[in-house]
């Protein structure tokens, strides 16, 4: 139809204190490569217990609100797997945080990591009904499996906001995504459970196994190799993960393509090495982290790899845009990441151990942005620093 419809502004929020994966490695008696190499990680962001979905995610929408038009805003959607209530959307509680109007609907989504893609995509479709108005799309999650168990190393926390809109300064995405489902248990949260449970062995095959069916499905389709892509961006639960699914992408190319895309594999992944799983928001992480740090990219074809445990995964392409970089916040992003504050392992525990108690005697509040208050008559309340 010639509607060119994606990304036209990318913001995102991390908790301001970190563990370094060596000090987890040492502390649980495994050698500090596994987790560097073998498992790909630098730093896990640590949240505290005032960053839950909602103040991240608001906190993800203020790195971008004074560049959006909210006139124009007709929908805020919400992915995560980090619920706050089994009914109310995070979304309202957001929505009313950062000032949007009572006049714009609002929703959240969940299918595990899946939750930010089909966010994106159900703004896509929004937008191409009405191209006059935008969509912000937020993925917000805390990854927890708990303290000594295998998936610790793969934990993390934080948000990505993104506004959806026609002729996006960022990235057109194309509406032509290859999707496979299946009913399958290799990672959920049942009711009640604040911790993942997690088949990890089988997490990671199904997930390249999804990943070499609709890798497969597209460029057969579309008649592309891996040499056609400038970039293939991966969710990251771990980068490691992302390398492997990169490497059966590669199986078949040559070698400067494998050289090439490994490169930038390693430039998508700088982001999550340094903050760990995301969850729904680890794809667009990925997806920035790239932009922010690659070569002038402007028309190049780059594709993506979303994966929600359960399972779904889809394989889609965007265009990147001409002066996408003016609209990005490299900088900032790069200030948010090494303005953390290091953590012990005491520290980490105890943060841990604490997060869920949301009306305990903590009276410790960050000196700035939105946060968690605490419950009130069975009421979350927000503030803002
Ligand atoms: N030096 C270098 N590498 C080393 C090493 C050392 N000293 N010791 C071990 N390694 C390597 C291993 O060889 C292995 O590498 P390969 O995978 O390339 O073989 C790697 O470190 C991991 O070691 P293990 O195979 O022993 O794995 P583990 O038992 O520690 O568990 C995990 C790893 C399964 C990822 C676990 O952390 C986990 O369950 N994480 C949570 C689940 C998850 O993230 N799944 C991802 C797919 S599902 C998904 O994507 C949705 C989502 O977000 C959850």
């Amino acid at each position: 139809t010639g509607v060119r419809i994606g990304i036209d502004r990318m913001g995102m929020f991390v908790p301001g204190q970190y563990l370094d994966v060596e000090d987890l490695a040492r502390a649980r008696g495994v050698e500090p490569a596994k987790f560097t190499k073998g498992i790909g990680q630098s730093r896990m962001s640590v949240p505290q217990h005032y960053d839950d979905i909602v103040s991240m995610g608001a906190n993800a929408i203020a790195d971008i609100l004074p560049d959006i038009d909210v006139n124009r805003l007709g929908l805020l959607i919400v992915g995560t797997e980090s619920g706050i209530d089994q009914s109310k959307s995070s979304s309202l509680f957001i929505k009313h945080l950062v000032g949007l109007p009572n006049r714009i609907e609002s929703f959240e989504i969940k299918e595990a990591c899946f939750g930010g893609t089909a966010g994106l995509f159900a703004a896509y479709h929004y937008v191409a009904a009405h191209p006059d108005k935008t969509v912000l799309v937020v993925a917000s999650d805390v990854a927890r499996y708990g303290l000594g168990t295998a998936g610790e190393i793969t934990q993390g926390a934080g948000a990505v906001a993104m506004l959806i809109s026609v002729n996006p300064s960022i990235l057109v995405i194309n509406d032509d995504a290859e999707d496979y489902s299946d009913d399958i248990n290799d990672f959920w949260r049942p009711n009640g459970m604040t911790e993942a449970v997690v088949d990890g062995k089988y997490s990671t095959q199904v997930y390249l196994d999804f990943f070499r069916h609709v890798f497969d499905a597209y460029c057969g389709k579309h008649a592309l190799a891996p040499r056609d892509f400038a970039a293939l961006l991966f969710h990251l639960p771990f980068t490691k993960m992302g390398m492997k699914a990169l490497n059966v992408a590669l199986e078949n190319a040559d070698v400067e393509t494998g050289k090439r895309l490994r490169e930038n594999f390693e430039l998508s992944a700088s982001y999550a090495r340094n903050v760990g799983n995301l969850y729904t928001a680890s794809l667009y992480l990925s997806l920035m982290s790239w932009l922010e740090h690659a070569d002038d990219a402007a028309g190049q074809r780059i594709g993506l790899f979303s994966y929600g445990s359960g399972a779904m995964g889809k394989f889609f392409t965007g265009c990147v845009q001409p002066n996408y970089r003016q609209h990005l916040h490299a900088l900032a992003h790069e200030h948010m990441l090494m303005d953390r504050e290091r953590i012990d392992m005491d520290e980490y525990e105890r943060m841990f151990t604490h997060y869920h108690a949301a009306e305990d005697a903590e009276t410790k509040y960050p000196e700035s942005g939105f946060y968690f208050s605490g419950v009130q008559g069975a009421i979350r309340q927000y503030s803002r620093a």
